[in-house]
């Protein structure tokens, strides 16, 4: 049977300030995917939080892209935003970028990744979803997932993944994309993943059965707006087990809490934590930046689970060590590396210091 799993997530308002989702809005939601199912348009649906972000994760078998799930996804977030707005919360429908929907999802604001795919007897997948950070953040994950045989144990010794994994990759300046082999070009795709604020892995697929692997959202808030309008606060799918990584290969990326931009104001580096989703709450400066993992077993299309997979006492170490992290940047307060780069922080005075200032510079 052939399957689409969607994943369309919008940050429609913060409760309190930034750090979580209401859970009134996350009912709203909820009723208007039991609405969706009921009427046949789903399969099945499960309504969750990161952070200030709501999460509609949906299967059903109309494909990527389609204009229905698209607007009934729209039509949530816009009768989630009612609520936020009835309860005052913070930023409501901050995400939603444009006053009527217009066909697809994305360029409009929410992030969006969805995947179609013959359902196999038993399907494990993993949805990665968080806050506080831009879709950039997956390139190193995905990475170690997929060609780095420190990580994925099967790459080398399960003769189902021996040739690898294809690399799509977005380059969000310039709207271009290209692939990479792995192994074989593992040092060209290095080259441009590694600058994941342009470079940024879309999708992963099988490189002898072609099927898709992973898929990310590479919406760039900042890049649609042309302003500051908030973080991308990305998600991704990821199947797993027989062709593709096991569980734990899946997982142990996220055993670093590796340092990604937008944390406080969009504009600093800290370290991205695994968390329950309940722990979801970046209160800490408002973050530190959070991840979380929700899977799920899918049997004709229905979505066995959520299981809350950084729940595990196993990620208490990089738990630890992200907190650990989180201090030691705080230390360098407003100077880089713990600030971004000039160019690519969210919020800058710059031109009106530069403006006011400009009379009192001189030649050297
Ligand atoms: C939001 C975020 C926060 C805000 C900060 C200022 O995802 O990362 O750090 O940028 O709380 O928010 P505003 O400008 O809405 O007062
Ligand atoms: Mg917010
Ligand atoms: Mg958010």
């Amino acid at each position: 049977m052939r399957v689409t799993l969607s994943v369309i997530k919008a940050d429609i308002g913060g409760y309190v300030g930034h750090s979580e989702s209401h859970p009134e809005v996350i009912a709203k939601a909820d009723e208007c995917l039991a609405r969706a199912k009921q009427e046949g348009l789903l399969i099945d649906y499960h309504v969750t939080k990161c952070g200030d972000d709501v999460q509609l994760i949906m299967t059903h078998q109309r494909g990527v892209d389609d204009e229905r799930i698209h607007k009934m996804a729209w039509d949530t977030f816009i009768e989630g935003t009612d609520v936020a707005k009835k309860l005052g919360l913070y930023g409501a429908g901050q995400d939603l970028l444009s006053d009527a929907f217009s066909g697809n999802i994305k360029g409009m604001g929410p992030g969006c990744a969805e995947m179609e795919f013959e359902e196999r007897p038993a399907e494990p997948v993993l949805i990665f979803m968080a806050d506080k950070t831009s879709a950039g953040a997956w390139n190193l994950p995905l990475y170690k997932m997929f060609a780095d045989p420190f990580n994925t144990i099967g790459l080398v010794i399960a003769a189902n993944m021996h040739n690898g994994f294809t690399f799509e990759v977005h380059d969000v300046k310039e709207h271009k994309k290209i692939r990479f082999d792995a192994p074989e070009e593992i040092y060209d795709l290095l080259v441009f993943i590694g600058a994941p604020s342009r470079y940024m892995v879309k999708a992963v697929y099988h490189r002898d059965t072609r099927d898709i692997a992973a898929v990310s959202s590479t919406e760039r808030l900042s890049l649609i707006a042309g302003k500051y309008v908030g973080k991308d606060d990305p998600v991704c799918i990821v199947r797993s087990q027989g062709n593709f990584p096991a569980v734990g290969e899946v997982l142990e990326p996220f055993t670093l809490p590796l340092l990604v931009e937008g944390w406080m104001r969009g504009s600093h580096h800290g370290p991205l934590m695994p968390v329950s989703i309940p722990d979801s709450t970046p209160t800490r400066f408002d973050g530190p930046p959070r991840v979380t993992a929700a899977g799920f077993q899918l049997k004709d299309g229905k979505l066995v689970g959520p299981r809350d997979m950084f729940a595990d006492k196993s990620y208490d170490n990089a738990r630890q060590q992200a907190n650990d992290v989180a201090d030691y940047m705080r230390r360098h307060g407003p100077f880089e590396p713990h600030r971004l780069p000039l160019e690519e922080m969210e919020y800058t005075t710059m031109p009106q210091v530069m403006e006011k200032l400009s009379g009192r510079f001189t030649d050297l």
